[in-house]
């Protein structure tokens, strides 16, 4: 693979961050995750500008302009000939030249990664549905910024493969906040619920691009908080993410949601997505 770093592209195992990265010692970083559908990036306007909010609310710069990352991104996807999969991309605050808890300098230069993933079979219009397990939400309170302090998500998904199951999602003070690494929805008669937005979740591109469509396809949309208990009392459950784009979850602690086999408005949504995507 042919990455970028710092503003060279090289061979993956020519790309070298510093042991002081910031990134790296205090996960003082960002990320953003862009999908490619037949060579083209998915909303990538949309992913750039929740990295800009993200960069601003941490005090963070902006080493390159929106235009830069998006010439960036294509030549990655050009050279690394990416048809289905997506884009990785990390900034962090930088390498001081010791490790301290005040932030360096501003004018420290920040680190800047990309790399590709190819997915082939991303897109298909039947992905396999997912079960999933209640887990406690145990990460800070500013999950609005896609920072990359993934370790409680990633131990989530740890616990939910011990049970046998493929995801988590968290609830908090009762309530569902969203998936280790996705937003979460139920369908109840023909409504879709899912968490308003808040700092307790991200603010999901691909849930902004998908309530859109549901809306403009004349489908009621509530934007309010659900328990794991409605939850499994709904005719259809599903999350979407910049990797799963729309993905029907079919059983939640062990409890089969609606035929198993996940229901018609997510694979409507979907369809909708992946057809507007392309
Ligand atoms: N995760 N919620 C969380 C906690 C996430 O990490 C993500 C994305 C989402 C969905 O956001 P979007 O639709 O913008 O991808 C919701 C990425 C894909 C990841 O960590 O790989």
């Amino acid at each position: 693979r042919t990455v970028y770093v710092n503003g060279q592209y090289l061979p993956e195992d020519e790309a070298k961050v510093s042991i002081f990265d910031r990134g790296f010692l205090m996960a003082d970083g960002v990320y953003e995750v862009t999908s490619v559908i037949g060579g083209k990036l998915v909303d990538f306007d949309g992913h750039a500008t929740r990295l800009e909010r993200s960069l601003s609310e941490l005090d963070m710069g902006q080493p390159l302009t929106k235009d830069e990352l998006l010439e960036v991104h294509r030549e990655l996807v050009r050279l690394n000939e990416i048809d289905e999969g997506g884009v990785y991309l990390q900034i962090t605050r930088g390498a001081p030249a010791d490790r301290d808890f005040v932030f360096p300098p501003a004018d420290t230069p920040q680190t800047v990664v990309l790399f590709t993933q190819s997915k082939p079979g991303l897109s298909a219009a039947t992905p396999k549905p997912i079960s999933v397990i209640s887990i406690e939400d145990q990460r800070w309170g500013r999950r609005d910024i896609k920072t990359v302090q993934l370790l409680y998500p990633s131990l989530g998904k740890m616990m939910a493969k011990a049970a046998g199951a493929d995801d988590a999602w968290m609830v908090e003070d009762g309530f569902v906040t969203e998936g280790t690494s996705n937003n979460a929805y139920i369908v109840k008669g023909r409504k879709i619920i899912t968490r308003h937005l808040g700092n307790e979740i991200l603010h999901g591109i691909t849930r902004a691009a998908v309530l859109r469509f549901a809306r403009e396809a004349q489908m009621e949309v509530e934007e309010r908080n659900f328990t794991i208990d409605e939850a499994k009392e709904a005719d259809e459950a599903f999350i979407t993410s910049a990797t799963m784009f729309v993905t029907p979850v079919v059983a939640i602690d062990g409890e089969q949601i609606g035929n198993g086999e996940g229901g018609g408005i997510a694979a409507r949504l979907r369809e909708i997505y992946i057809e507007e995507s392309r």
